[in-house]
């Protein structure tokens, strides 16, 4: 079977919210907030009409309540999709989106289908994380992991042990400028066009949510040094320093070269190739590390082609770890994270995946020199996903 290439024509999200009560998406399920992003996917694409989709695949890590019952096939008849639409859900916890549009880029590159929208979703407070799981108690009674492996923010702390060099106050000098950063790109109205404005009902009353709840522009380096450590006495990992604990939706409309040519859409960048791989649960933030390497092996690429890289920063150790492995320039590479990251935007665990491919979106439009990109992400128990991506928007191609 010839393998064909598949492009992304959009991607948006919603504002991603503080988890809990006080969130502007406590009292929203989060199918409704699929269903937003894939009626706005549609409605800035109205050549694609809604019986021209083929499949709508959603990663979400909780597979249950406002996120279960096959995600991708309830969100595609609660949002007006043709019963011809067929639709599943995917999970890798963080990488749960990312996977999405793997799976429905692979389906595409096969000729399984043309037109695909893919995504993520994570409502961190209707789902706190591993609240429902239960681990096979082999896990720990035949020391399979450690404990920490079940806790990211214990699986960071043991990064800072893995890697000494990389000490607390890097870290939070990195996480400033992740908040510095995504402030200047909220300023200069880079973030706000990437958001689909979601009108929710709060304690409040109805509010509309159209701006990420977890930014905290005024950051100093002298407040991250004296938060508390809650994954270890004495610890190096704060929440100002990790991502925090958000409600967010992200989604990606995909589809065939080809498909994109007969409708006259413009395209803005080509998945050139993904990869995914293992690494130690308790140091699961390695992640990206081997994920990078088999992607740039199967590409023939390398680090000095990527004139972008968007790193989920779970925690600023863990983005750190990968800087230094791929001797980006500590800790402000200008070609990573350019309008910050999940530090200072948030978190929705299975949402970042497309969020990542959404920012390298709006920054090669503004790059038209810019020819190739990176998303990467770490993932809980231990695994990294990396996709790199091609600009379509660039001038003489
Ligand atoms: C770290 C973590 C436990 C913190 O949770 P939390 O305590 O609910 O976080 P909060 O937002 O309430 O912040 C805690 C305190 O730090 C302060 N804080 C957070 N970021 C700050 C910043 N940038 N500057 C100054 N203060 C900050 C808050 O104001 C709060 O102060 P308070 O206790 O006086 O109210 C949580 O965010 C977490 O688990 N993050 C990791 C998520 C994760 O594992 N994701 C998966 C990755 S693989």
């Amino acid at each position: 079977m010839e393998k064909r290439e598949v492009v992304l024509v959009d991607a948006i999200r919603t504002a991603f919210g503080k988890a809990g009560e006080k969130g502007f998406f406590w009292h929203t399920r989060a199918d409704d907030m699929v269903v937003r992003v894939i009626r706005e996917l549609l409605r800035r694409n109205p050549q694609v009409k809604p019986e021209m989709v083929e499949e709508n695949v959603w990663g979400a890590t909780t597979q249950e309540g406002d996120q279960g019952l096959t995600l991708g096939r309830t969100s595609a008849i609660l949002a007006g999709l043709p019963e011809s639409c067929a639709g599943f859900s995917v999970d890798r916890m963080c990488a749960g989106g990312m996977t999405a549009v793997t799976c429905a880029a692979s389906e595409i590159a096969l000729g399984a289908c043309d037109i695909a929208i893919a995504g993520g979703v994570e409502h961190m407070g209707h789902h706190p994380m591993g609240a429902t799981a239960d681990p096979n108690p082999r896990f720990l009674a035949e020391r399979l992991v450690s404990e920490d492996a079940l806790v990211m923010g214990k699986t960071a702390e043991n990064l800072h042990d893995m890697f000494p060099e990389i000490t607390k106050e890097m870290a939070d000098e990195f996480a400033l400028l992740s908040q510095k950063k995504a402030a200047k790109a909220y300023e200069e109205g880079k973030i706000g066009r990437m958001i689909v404005p979601m009108t929710v009902y709060t304690k409040e009353g109805w509010v509309v949510a159209d701006r990420d709840q977890q930014p905290r522009p005024d950051t100093t380096l002298e407040a991250l040094r004296d938060l508390r450590t809650p994954f270890r006495i004495q610890g190096n990992v704060t929440a100002g320093n990790s991502s925090g604990l958000n409600d967010g939706a992200c989604g990606c409309l995909l589809m065939s070269a080809e498909m994109a040519e007969k409708l006259g859409v413009t395209p803005k960048m080509k998945l050139v190739g993904f990869a995914y791989a293992g690494v130690k649960p308790e140091v699961m933030g390695l992640g990206p590390i081997p994920a990078t390497h088999k992607v740039f092996e199967k590409t023939g690429l390398s680090i000095n082609d990527m004139d972008f890289i968007e790193l989920n920063e779970a925690f600023a150790v863990q983005a750190l770890i990968f800087m230094k492995e791929f001797k980006l320039k500590m800790p402000d590479d200008p070609r990573l994270n350019p309008w910050g990251g999940a530090i200072a935007f948030g978190h929705p665990l299975a949402s970042s995946g497309p969020r990542l491919m959404c920012h390298l979106m709006h920054e090669f439009a503004e790059s038209p020199e810019a020819k190739y990109g990176l998303t990467t992400m770490c993932v809980g128990l231990g695994q990294g996903g990396s996709i790199i991506w091609e600009n379509l928007q660039r001038k003489n191609k």
